[in-house]
């Protein structure tokens, strides 16, 4: 973060829907066009965070809370000129600790497996597995993912579960 910048990672709202999609598709190496629609759908059915930068939305995550004590991160991206600059780390650990805060112990995250050898996800898997998720599976095919995309199912615990 610069000495100047204003960020705030705040609860988002069915107004952040359009910014979240457009920061999307401004990351066409990461997700295709037909998954923008989704975004747009996911942000308004789900639990959106949004962070803040000088005003302005720069990044977001969706969650889907599968039940009491377990949640799933449905998207997070961060739009293509702010990435690799600490935005997805701070909205990461906000919506963790919201999360432990609310009896989350467990979160999952969908993610392109290595196998795939495409470097952009590298990058997006290194991210996560820094961040505190594992690696417990790989689903191939993953319904509703093209074929040739395995993918990683990645858990972070919050809290022991035992
Ligand atoms: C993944 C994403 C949300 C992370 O947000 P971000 O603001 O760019 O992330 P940060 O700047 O906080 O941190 C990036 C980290 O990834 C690391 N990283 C970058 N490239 C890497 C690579 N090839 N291998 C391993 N780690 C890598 C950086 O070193 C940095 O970690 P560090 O702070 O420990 O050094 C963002 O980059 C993004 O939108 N990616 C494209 C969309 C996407 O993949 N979304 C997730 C789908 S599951």
């Amino acid at each position: 973060m610069t000495g100047s910048t204003i960020r705030q990672v705040r609860p988002g709202s069915l107004d952040d829907a359009a910014v979240c999609a457009d920061i999307v598709a401004g990351l066409p190496e990461f997700f295709t066009r037909d998954v923008i629609d989704k975004v747009r759908t996911d942000v308004t059915a789900n639990d959106p965070w949004v962070s803040v930068e000088d005003g302005a939305v720069a990044g977001f995550a969706v969650v889907r809370r599968r039940r009491s004590t377990v949640a799933e991160i449905l998207w997070a991206a961060v739009s293509a000129a702010r990435r690799n600059q600490g935005i997805g780390t701070a909205l990461i650990e906000q919506v963790l600790n919201e999360l432990r805060g609310d009896g989350v112990q467990l979160v999952e995250v969908k993610t392109l497996d290595p196998a795939a050898r495409y470097a952009p996800y590298a990058a997006t898997y290194g991210f996560w597995t820094a961040r505190g998720f594992v690696h417990v599976d790989t689903i191939d095919p993953l319904p509703g993912w093209e074929p040739g995309n395995p993918c990683a199912v990645l858990i972070a615990a919050l809290a022991p579960t035992r």
